[in-house]
């Protein structure tokens, strides 16, 4: 029998009080139906439906050729499989970068089923941020290792090791809770700095690749199930398949290892 009757939908204020209490925040990414209902039973808090999808699903080298079509489409699917947890859509690459640009396409997004949007990086998209956010649109922010920026970057690599970009990622992290955003996604950032700038947020974190000092936890689902996408798997990467003995049984795994702390452990963090 489904269990979507004996839990309660999750909310976005929810998030903060979920972080008060002292609750770890597990999310997943996914982008169908069928699988948002097994992560819906299953009780994962939060599912991202991010452009990831352009790599482990459309075969893509990176998340830049994905499309505001894309996204819209693959939310409103995972909308249908879980009613419970909080929907997140990720806008692709170039779709936020005006603010007019990003309420079209998250008008979209909230309309296929989303409850808050996710967008990359800070400095323009502060603005961007705030737009959104005075139209009651909630915004997960993203920084760090921001996919989007591969180009620039030359690479998907760790971010905030030398001491300026250490100390431009903390007053990011501050300015992106100041303009309005209700979560922030950590990703390939050194653990310490990571914890430092969880501690220091108004706003819960997220980690992926981010060690274990975040309020929560996000993985790719391909990478949980131990999906060979055709990329390299970063060390952060843990497969729950083989101890979950089942996809429910690995996403059951998952969940219980973020709440309880037990993942990700140093083995999966960056120094
Ligand atoms: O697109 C995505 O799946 C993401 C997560 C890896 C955070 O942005």
């Amino acid at each position: 029998m489904s269990v979507h009757a004996e839990r309660k939908s999750w909310s976005v204020p929810q998030l903060a009080q979920a972080r008060a209490a002292g609750q770890r925040l597990a999310m997943l990414t996914c982008y169908d139906a069928s699988f948002a209902r097994v992560l819906d039973d299953a009780g994962i808090d939060l599912i991202l439906v991010g452009d990831s999808l352009g790599m482990v699903v459309q075969g893509h080298a990176s998340t830049l050729p994905v499309r505001v079509e894309d996204i819209a489409y693959h939310t409103a699917a995972v909308a249908r499989g879980a009613p419970r947890a909080l929907k997140i859509a990720d806008f692709p690459f170039g779709a936020d970068a005006t603010p007019a640009l990003a309420l079209e396409a998250a008008v979209r997004f909230i309309q296929a089923g989303a409850a808050m949007v996710k967008l990359e990086g800070a400095g323009h998209k502060l603005e961007v941020i705030r737009f959104l956010v005075e139209r009651e649109i909630p915004v997960c922010a993203h920084l760090g290792l921001t996919p989007q920026s591969v180009l620039r970057m030359g690479g998907f690599k760790v971010q905030g090791r030398e001491q300026a970009a250490a100390e431009r990622l903390r007053a990011d992290a501050l300015a992106v809770a100041e303009a309005g955003a209700a979560l922030l996604v950590l990703e390939g950032v050194p653990a310490a700095l990571a914890a430092e700038i969880t501690a220091a947020s108004p706003i819960p974190t997220i980690g992926i690749g981010a060690g274990p000092g975040c309020d929560g936890q996000v993985l790719v689902l391909h990478d949980l199930l131990g999906i060979d996408t055709g990329h390299r798997k970063p060390k952060f990467v843990k497969d729950f398949l083989a101890e979950g003995g089942s996809i429910a049984g690995a996403v059951r795994a998952y969940l219980q290892a973020v709440r309880s702390g037990a993942f990700p452990t140093e083995e999966h963090s960056y120094a």
